[in-house]
């Protein structure tokens, strides 16, 4: 039996910490804690997930997160958008289509 339902990775890459991930790590640290949902939600920093060199322009979609098992990939994720990635996707597995980068399939 798994210890987590879900395992969300915050990418601190140079690209994706100069743009504010380490902000959104803290803060989503935060309110699952505050929430009480530690037990059953585990944040991890991750180094680049290379969503950052998708484009062009390096750093575009910086800061990525990915959340598993869903395998949920989120871009431009910014400290303004955790509460509700924590309301709708942690809480109701909603996927968030205005972050939505990439979705697996599993
Ligand atoms: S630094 Fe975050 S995806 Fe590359």
């Amino acid at each position: 039996m798994d210890k987590y339902r879900l395992h969300i990775f915050v990418c601190l890459g140079k690209r994706c910490a100069a743009k504010g991930s380490e902000e959104v790590l803290d803060r989503l640290k935060e309110r699952i804690k505050k929430d009480g949902l530690k037990a059953d939600v585990k944040v991890s920093r991750s180094g680049c997930l290379q969503v950052c060199k998708e484009t062009h322009s390096e750093g575009e979609y910086s800061p990525a997160i990915v959340i598993y098992p869903e395998g949920v990939w989120y871009r431009n994720v910014t400290v303004s958008d955790v509460d509700e990635i924590v309301d709708r996707h942690v809480r109701k597995g909603e996927t968030m289509e205005r972050l939505l980068h990439y979705r697996m399939t599993l």
